[in-house]
């Protein structure tokens, strides 16, 4: 049978356990990853006690009560809040999602577990680095290509041609859908994942654009777009809804229909 050892850098240890805050009646823990690339120490996992009726009732909220109340060296990206910037993206209790939507009350009441988006570089506590799932999305070009002189007013659709970017245009680029994808984890340099790829697809099916072709050629590849292997996971995890599994599975019916 084979055997695999892990890099001693991934193996984390047991962190510090942080006081409970006294006299509070209802707590919660929270078991969060914690890593610093100047210590030269083993990632670890720190437990925290969080005073539920002082703090508000989203998982954000926790790390927000933590880092101001706490520990401040507790590093995370968040910003707007309510599920728009995609910035507070991690991995909470197995799953991918936002922390700022998920409610701490939906954690299966008991100790709440948190770590990075998985299978990407750290580069501090809960930060991974997305410079690689960026570079992708710039790669598919997500803008209007036109050749038709320009209109004096603007670039018109009619209701049934905008209907088709439903389900595309609200992707925030959080990056769970690549994160949880398999053949991402193994192929994250050449194959540009689930995000990258609605996004592709809904310039692709832009009644405005005028790049159709050329949209398709640059995606067939056997490793940017054939990597894909419906598994699903995409779909399961977006925080918004959203179906990147589908929108790979229309472009490689595109591919289809434009040879036939
Ligand atoms: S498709 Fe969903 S999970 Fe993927 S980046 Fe967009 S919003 Fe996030
Ligand atoms: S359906 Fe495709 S993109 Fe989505 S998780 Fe599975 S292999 Fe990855
Ligand atoms: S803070 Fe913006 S999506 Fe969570």
């Amino acid at each position: 049978m084979a055997q695999f050892t892990l890099p001693k850098n991934s193996q984390y240890t047991e962190g510090k356990t942080w006081p409970k805050p006294a006299e509070a009646k209802n707590v919660t823990a929270f078991r969060i990853y914690r890593w610093n690339p100047d210590d030269g120490q083993k990632p670890r996992i720190d437990t925290y006690y969080v005073d539920r009726d002082d703090c508000g009732p989203m998982v954000l909220d926790a790390l927000l009560w933590i880092k101001n109340k706490v520990d401040s060296t507790l590093t995370f990206r968040r910003s707007c809040r309510e599920g728009i910037c995609g910035s507070c993206a991690m991995n909470i209790m197995g799953q991918n999602t936002l922390a700022c939507t998920l409610g701490i009350d939906e954690c299966n009441g008991g100790t709440v577990k948190i770590y990075p988006l998985p299978h990407m570089p750290v580069l501090k506590d809960l930060v991974p680095d997305l410079t690689n799932f960026f570079a992708q999305h710039a790669s598919v070009e997500p803008w209007l290509h036109t050749e038709t002189p320009e209109p004096e007013k603007e670039w018109r659709q009619t209701p049934k041609e905008r209907a088709k970017l439903d389900g595309l245009y609200e992707c925030i680029l959080c990056a769970c859908c690549s994160t949880s994808c398999p053949s991402y984890w193994w192929n994250d340099d050449r194959f540009l994942g689930p995000a990258a790829l609605l996004q592709a697809y809904r310039w692709l099916i832009d009644s405005r654009d005028e790049s159709t072709g050329e949209r398709l050629d640059a995606l067939h590849d056997p490793f940017k777009l054939y990597r894909c292997h419906t598994i699903m996971n995409c779909a399961n995890t977006c925080p918004k809804g959203l179906n990147p599994a589908k929108a790979i599975a229309e472009i490689k019916k595109m591919m289809v229909e434009r040879v036939v």
